[in-house]
């Protein structure tokens, strides 16, 4: 089943093409800027006429001519409006016959692709030398979305969690572990807060120059791969990524081991890209190391902007991995789509590396490369959002705050429930509102992260949306009887009726839009909206009041919204909640 956009664009594409005398025509179909101006609105008369030297409001009226004479169910009439606008009208019986396919099989609410892909995302991926703080936030959740909206759609998605392990930090750490660990193979207590230890290893190498002479050639042996360093590195790796999914799990963002990307993974790789990259003449060495230039990127004055390859004690870097990750996603993983969704302050980066990749083939010419950027979380003052004394917040201690917060309120809210009913539901809220606070944000500018809006319920929010869909189940439990899934709408009388039963048809155009762009905030508007028409239906369309065949229709109405609403969340990483 297509969307309704797609079949009104086709239907109208042909017609504006036969009107025109051209083999395809874009018609341009939006949904309509105002009730008055029908459900949908097709603008695309307007750039053709212009192509053409004619006037629009004549071609619109050709188009017009043409579509009434087609045989077609959809759409119960079309007007002229304005310089050329076609207002479009559907069919109520052909919107109650897709809602009641919906509600007859919920997976038709958002149809799989025409075409699959294989699509990587990479995401999350933060540097294991430190604890997950806020700034990994975005990246995690927005990543979380945009996978589970790909694997909806039916394409095979490529999980990767490029995560840093390797490189100088790893020295410094290293040399402070062999200090520590005596006894046994038992870790150290210092281990368990990852950002302590960090913090007292860098002071020490800032500060002491033995220490900063042993981390450098713990450098040096972990490079050799020397046994013992090795093991130490794989147990502090391993203490960190146990870190890691601490927080995974508490997000509920599906992101496991064998999505496990290491940047140390690629060390054996890293000489054969130097070596091709110097097969196809694009090194040159610059004070000892190897780099790209490429004309495109200048710095200030004009200087060339060099891609740092290798350099020059040896060592490889952070674009050199990259490279060696687009080789292996375009050539094993045969991926269509490379996302990166990572902080919008690596675009340079990611600028250079692809264009550094597609010019020396170690992306395919059939690979797409995106970087999925993301502004900085902010604080009220403006300010990237830190603790009141200016350190980084953690993000565990973020998410427990969050989850305390909604305890608060739930227990305002709702003092009857069981005190561990309280607890589960305020789990759940706790992290559905820092989720959705910060998916329903434009990704790409920066957002103010605040407590009180996000825990709010009025308005776009997480609590808001929960409510609702609460809400609705609560009141098709009233009506067990006839809310099962034998009765279907059957008919739509009042205007907020309709507005509704149109809305559930529309979340499949949200999700194809966001596999193309990558902006889940989409997503939230529509439930958002969703939800609002849900509240003006139920308050102008009585539904105990109303007559059998009316309340039945309502109530299966009702019933397609709370699945649309269920699963629209769940594209979103959001659990719902049957009661709160
Ligand atoms: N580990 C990097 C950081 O914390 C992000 C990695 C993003 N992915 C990539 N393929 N470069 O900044």
């Amino acid at each position: 089943m297509k969307t309704l956009k797609q079949d009104l664009n086709n239907l109208i594409g042909d017609a504006l093409a036969s009107s025109a005398n051209m083999s395809s025509c874009n018609a341009n179909v939006i949904t309509a800027s105002k009730p008055g101006f029908g459900d949908y609105q097709a603008n695309g008369v307007m750039a053709i006429a212009k192509q053409l030297n004619v006037k629009p409001q004549e071609l619109a009226k050709l188009v017009q001519d043409h579509l009434e004479t087609r045989e077609q169910e959809l759409v119960e009439r079309f007007e002229i409006a304005g310089p050329g606008f076609i207002n479009i009208f559907l069919r109520d019986s052909q919107l109650i016959k897709r809602a009641n396919s919906m509600l007859a099989n919920p997976d038709l609410l958002v149809p799989k692709a025409e075409s699959p892909q294989i699509i990587v995302v990479d995401y999350s991926s933060p540097n294991l030398a430190k604890e997950m703080h806020v700034g990994h936030l975005r990246g995690t959740i927005i990543g979380d979305s945009l996978v589970r909206i790909f694997e909806r759609l039916g394409h095979k998605v490529i999980r990767q969690n490029h995560v840093g392990d390797w490189g100088t930090q790893f020295g410094m750490l290293i040399a402070c572990m062999r200090e520590l660990t005596t006894e046994h193979d038992a870790l150290p207590n210092e281990l368990t807060d990852l950002e302590e230890f960090y913090k007292a290893a860098k002071q020490r190498f800032d500060s002491d120059p033995d220490f900063a002479a042993s981390a450098r050639s713990s450098v040096v042996k972990l490079q050799s791969k020397d046994a013992e360093y090795m093991a130490i590195w794989e147990q502090f790796i391993e203490e960190s990524m146990h870190h890691c999914e601490a927080i995974y799990e508490k997000l509920k963002v599906t992101l496991n081991r064998e999505d496990l990307d290491a940047e140390s993974s690629y060390n054996d790789d890293l000489p054969e890209i130097v070596r091709l990259l110097a097969s196809k003449e694009l090194l040159t060495k610059s004070d000892g190391a190897m780099c790209v230039f490429l004309p495109e990127f200048v710095g200030k004055n004009n200087d060339p902007l060099p891609v740092i390859i290798q350099k020059s004690d040896g060592s490889y870097l952070y674009s050199t991995t990259d490279l060696a990750a687009i080789k292996l996603r375009s050539y094993e993983l045969k991926a269509d789509r490379s996302i990166y969704v990572v902080d919008v302050r690596q675009s340079l980066h990611f600028q250079q590396v692809f264009a550094v990749a597609k010019l020396s083939g170690l992306a395919s010419s059939a690979i797409s490369l995106e970087h999925i950027s993301y502004g900085t979380m902010m604080g009220k003052d403006g300010k990237p959002f830190k603790t009141r004394s200016g350190e980084t917040i953690k993000l565990i201690e973020l998410l427990d705050e969050s989850v305390q917060r909604a305890f608060t309120l739930v227990t305002d809210k709702n003092p009857q429930f069981s005190e561990s009913e309280r607890q589960q539901i305020a789990a759940k809220i706790g992290i559905a509102a820092v989720k959705y606070a910060d998916l329903s944000k434009n990704r790409t500018s920066n957002y103010i992260f605040d407590w009180s809006s996000m825990l709010s319920f009025e308005g776009n929010t997480a609590p808001y949306l929960l409510y609702a869909y609460a809400r609705i189940k609560s009141i098709l439990r009233k009506h067990q009887e006839i809310a099962d899934d034998r009765y279907l709408i059957t008919l739509v009388s009042e205007p907020e009726e309709r507005v509704l039963l149109v809305k559930n048809l529309q979340l499949t155009e949200i999700i194809h839009a966001i596999a193309t762009d990558c902006y889940p905030n989409h997503l939230c508007n529509y439930l958002y909206e969703l939800a609002g028409s849900f509240m003006r239906f139920y308050e102008t369309c009585p539904m105990l009041k109303a007559e059998t065949p009316l309340k039945e229709s309502r109530l299966a109405l009702s019933r397609l919204t709370a699945e649309n609403l269920q699963q629209g969340l769940h594209l979103l990483g959001i659990e719902t909640l049957e009661k709160m």
